[in-house]
């Protein structure tokens, strides 16, 4: 890529979208290019050959048709949609053509990666695990992205993940989880809280910026991206 990463944003009159817009126009050396969402009359397949890298910020019924639209472009793609099964869109990100790559973030915020992997290297000393997350009553899956993601990093250390996952939804909440190991005599609780939707947007920042040099044409986890810095 020569001059600013071009970056379009699908989603971008939502939420996160509206947020990611605003700190990609703050940041240096990135352009944002273009604003896709239905509620702004703009379609993703229109202004994708706009992009070097697409955000995508939609709901769990868009973001896989985004993706594809993204691979058939040969495009980079960022997912933040949770709340969907991302695996079949590994093989096509695989099989695609281009160096496209897809990068699916489950939580953006530095301190939540941080939380996943204290949590992952503690369970492999107290076993027993519960997790609880809390998150503001609109989000439209359960449990969360970043919870199930937790598990797996977990299960991978050995550790045992009690079910259910608790998920709390409350007006208030912006994005909350609590990771809780239980031993003889003792507990561990390690926690992160997102306060404000900025919490996720170096992270963004930093996955723009890495996407394109990561080795795998389908990576889970921003810890990539981290680990490259
Ligand atoms: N990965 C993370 O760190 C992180 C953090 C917060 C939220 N999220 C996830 O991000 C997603 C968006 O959250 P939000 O709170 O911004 O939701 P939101 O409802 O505020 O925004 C979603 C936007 O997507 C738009 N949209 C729908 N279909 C589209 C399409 N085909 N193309 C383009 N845009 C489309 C909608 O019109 C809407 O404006 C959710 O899945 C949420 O769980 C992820």
């Amino acid at each position: 890529m020569n001059g600013a990463v071009r970056v379009v944003v699908a989603g971008a009159a939502g939420r996160m979208g509206a947020t990611s817009c605003e700190a990609i126009e703050a940041a240096d050396g990135l352009e944002l290019t273009g604003r896709a969402d239905p509620s702004l009359g703009v379609e993703l397949a229109d202004v994708v050959a706009d992009a070097d890298v697409v955000v995508d910020f939609t709901t769990p019924d868009a973001a896989p048709g985004n993706i594809r639209i993204c691979l058939d472009a040969e495009t980079h793609v960022i997912v933040g949609t949770t709340g969907f099964d991302h695996e079949p869109l590994r093989l096509a990100a695989q099989q695609g053509g281009g160096g496209a790559r897809v990068l699916v973030v489950p939580n953006f915020a530095i301190g939540a990666v941080l939380m996943m992997r204290f949590a992952a290297e503690a369970a492999r000393h107290m076993p027993e695990v519960e997790i609880i997350e809390l998150h503001h009553d609109r989000k439209l899956d359960a449990p969360s992205g970043t919870a199930k993601r937790t598990a797996e990093l977990i299960a991978g250390r050995g550790g045992n993940v009690h079910e259910p996952i608790h998920s709390v939804r409350l007006p208030g909440l912006v994005a909350h989880q609590e990771v809780i190991l239980g031993g003889p005599g003792q507990t561990l609780s390690i926690r992160h809280d997102s306060i404000d939707r900025m919490s996720f947007m170096p992270g963004v920042l930093i996955a723009v910026r890495a996407v394109g040099s990561l080795p795998d044409r389908f990576t889970v986890g921003l810890e990539a991206c981290l680990d490259q810095e």
